[in-house]
């Protein structure tokens, strides 16, 4: 990895914002539907987590931000991949970007298609069990069907752990797993909906730690998919292999921690601090 400026002839790319390592879920969906993708990383370290930040304070840092990176990266598709930020700020991103924006929905509807207990759980930030297009959503595709909320903002700093090497441990999951688990309603759960784009990450240790086998649920394919409509409605053909890829961090990433968990992108050249 490089730190270096970037200005060659640019290849059909999309870049993928979050406040940190939830954008690696969504970038390994699209990697494997579009291998020849290349992808940027928009990451707002310095705004992180976005989880528990107020509406008023995250909405105008999250258009800013972004704006900012599509304008260094000069991506063809903003891809947002954080439910926090996209429950939140999707419309005014709209306004002000003149390329596609694809958003992280909760998947809350293909989970209503397939529980059989009728009983699903949504596990994301506090700010996404909050918000009022969550409700809608659920009010508009649970399909009669009971959603537990479970807030888990414990979840996003074991997903940031974990990319940085450490050991997710049983005892860590606990209190969420009871969340989901020892509720009401909690012993008819057959599927979690995982509504933050860390919380894949953590899907092997979720699995293993849970008391029992239920299907958890993201909806980073059907983001896959979504860029894959778009890049054929923008008619833009990837080559073989992805090209140079950027992440652009916000602030400083001292000991290269966030450079390190995005390193499976490689080759990639680092940015550091808010772009002008
Ligand atoms: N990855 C983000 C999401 O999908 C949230 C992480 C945070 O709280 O910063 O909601």
């Amino acid at each position: 990895m490089t730190e270096a400026a970037y200005s060659n002839s640019l290849p059909p790319s999309a870049l993928i914002f979050d406040s940190g390592v939830g954008a690696i879920s969504i970038a390994r969906e699209i990697r494997r539907l579009l291998p020849g993708l290349t992808l940027h990383f928009g990451i707002d370290n310095g705004f992180y987590p976005y989880g528990i930040k107020s509406e008023d304070e995250l909405r105008p840092r999250i258009v800013d931000q972004a704006y900012r990176m599509m304008s260094r990266c000069r991506a063809d598709i903003l891809v947002v991949g954080c439910n926090t930020a996209s429950t939140l700020a999707l419309p005014q991103l709209r306004e002000v970007l003149t390329e596609p924006v694809v958003g992280v929905v909760p998947a809350i509807k293909p989970a209503a298609a397939a529980t059989q207990t009728r009983t699903i759980a949504l596990i994301a930030t506090q700010g996404t069990v909050n918000r009022n297009y969550t409700r809608e959503l659920i009010e508009q595709f649970a399909n009669g069907n009971r959603v537990i909320n479970v807030p888990a903002p414990e979840l996003v700093h074991l997903a940031e752990a974990k990319l940085r090497g450490e050991t997710v441990t049983a005892e860590a999951l606990t209190p969420v797993l009871a969340r989901i688990f020892h509720t009401a309603g909690g012993d008819k759960v057959d599927i979690a909906v995982l509504a933050c784009t860390h919380f894949p990450l953590l899907r092997e240790e979720l699995d293993r730690f849970a008391p029992r086998r239920i299907q958890w649920l993201d909806s980073g394919e059907a983001i896959a998919r979504r860029v894959r409509w778009w890049l054929e409605e923008l008619n833009l053909k990837t080559g073989a292999q992805p090209e140079q890829s950027l992440l652009l961090t916000s602030a400083p990433d001292p000991g290269g921690r966030i450079a390190g968990a995005f390193s499976e992108f490689a080759p990639l050249l680092i940015s550091s601090g808010s772009p002008a």
